[in-house]
């Protein structure tokens, strides 16, 4: 059991004003027991739980927050693509190298021959990462895999993941994410395959919770995604779509109209998408270092989105083309510079935000019987936090209540 005293802030995360307390401390074994004056805690822990050894972490001069909810990333692949940084460096674009048959399409190649456990060694490398810089709850989404072999095994992967280290992670299925060559010119039949031999795997191994789909121009069009998403829910899953990112389809009208859990990307959303997302309670997910990543002259216009009352979570996209980065601190610097949150909002959108878009109620704020996934950060206050980037400003991180990383400088 931990006993956190001395914080300048703790930020609750109650509401959109971060529920800020002062002059109090946290009480927290796997979930959190108390948040209160010490004098408080002192008796509570004289009268109930005197037996319990308790540890004091004094955490003078910091911030202690709920833990990143990374609720969009690619996790699992193999290869790297930096030949294609290149490529992009000097103007090619990213649909250009995908319809070239790279992008997607190369880490599918490489996936698809990695064995297993190097899949997971290498996932369990970048969570090592994610969880130094904060994130403590990961959502992973299939997709290099295109096949049925490939596509569970990367699912797979992310179930064993949890044995081996202690950030959470939440499971999507992305067979829809490119065309493969071996389908070219066949896409109601790839995605047929998809609905008959592949999400029926996934389902009966429990492997994933959602069903998402690259609904893009020239990769699967809306009247494709709406038939597939529609066969998938029938199937029990629940939708995320990757909607509007580079050309606005509609994919935001139709992730509202399907219900879906998230709409995700929306670099290109129009007015008429954000209204669709506002009456279905749909949360968008943001995802600035993609568009920064992509060096996109345009990110999604998250003042609208949030002005319109649209749920929003900001997320990593950690991936190997669009987004290789594993921090959700940069993901904040980026959604305050070029998306013109508030500081408020951006560290609200990648704490409750995410866990709304992952639809996880027992984390994301601090109050009593929610679960100890708590940050030190190294800033007195949050406004100091958010002004000072490009730095790990981790100190401390706790999981379910045990210390699982501590910065040694
Ligand atoms: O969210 N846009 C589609 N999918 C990913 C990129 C995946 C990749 O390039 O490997 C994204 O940006
Ligand atoms: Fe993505």
């Amino acid at each position: 059991m931990y006993l956190i005293r001395n914080a300048n802030q703790i930020l609750t995360m109650s509401d959109l004003t971060l529920g800020v307390r002062s002059g109090v401390s946290l009480l927290c074994s796997d979930t959190i027991i108390a948040l209160d004056q010490d004098s408080v805690i002192e008796r509570l822990i004289y009268e109930k739980y005197r037996d319990q050894p308790v540890t004091v972490y004094d955490a003078a001069g910091c911030i202690v927050m709920p833990g990143f909810i990374d609720s969009h990333t690619h996790l699992v692949f193999a290869g790297s693509r930096e030949h294609e940084f290149r490529m992009r460096l000097t103007g090619k674009t990213y649909l250009e190298i995908l319809s070239a048959g790279g992008g997607i399409l190369s880490s599918v190649e490489a996936t698809r021959k990695a064995p297993e456990d190097l899949l997971l060694e290498l996932a369990k490398n970048r969570l090592r990462i994610m969880l130094h810089y904060g994130t403590t709850t990961v959502e992973a989404k299939s997709g290099y895999g295109l096949d049925l072999e490939t596509e569970l095994k990367m699912l797979r992967v992310a179930k064993k993941l949890s044995r081996y280290q202690p950030v959470d992670l939440i499971s999507t299925f992305l067979g829809a994410h490119a065309l493969p060559r071996e389908y070219s010119g066949n896409k109601d039949k790839f995605l047929s395959y998809l609905l008959s031999e592949v999400l029926p795997a996934v389902k009966s191994e429990s492997l994933a919770d959602y069903c998402d789909i690259f609904c893009e121009k020239g990769v699967f069009e809306i009247e494709e995604t709406r038939a597939y998403l529609t066969q998938a829910q029938k199937m029990g899953f629940k939708l995320k779509m990757h909607a509007d990112e580079i050309h606005d389809i509609g994919g935001a009208r139709l992730a509202a109209e399907l219900g879906a859990v998230s709409a995700d990307h929306l670099g290109a959303v129009s007015d008429d998408g954000i209204a669709a997302l506002c009456s279905s309670g749909t949360v968008a997910v943001l995802l600035p270092v993609t568009l920064f990543y992509l060096m996109s002259k345009a990110y999604a216009p998250a003042r609208k989105i949030l002005d319109a009352g649209v749920p929003v979570a900001i997320a990593t996209d950690f991936n190997p083309g669009s987004s290789f980065c594993e921090s959700m601190q940069t993901a904040i610097t980026l959604s305050l510079l070029q998306m013109k949150l508030t500081p408020e909002e951006a560290l609200f959108a990648s704490t409750r935000g995410g866990a709304q878009a992952l639809e996880l109620t027992d984390r994301g704020e601090i109050s009593i019987g929610k679960l100890s996934d708590l940050l030190v950060i190294n800033a007195d206050n949050y406004l100091h936090f958010a002004h000072h980037i490009g730095v790990n400003q981790v100190k401390a991180v706790f999981k379910r209540g045990a210390l699982v990383f501590e910065d040694s400088h």
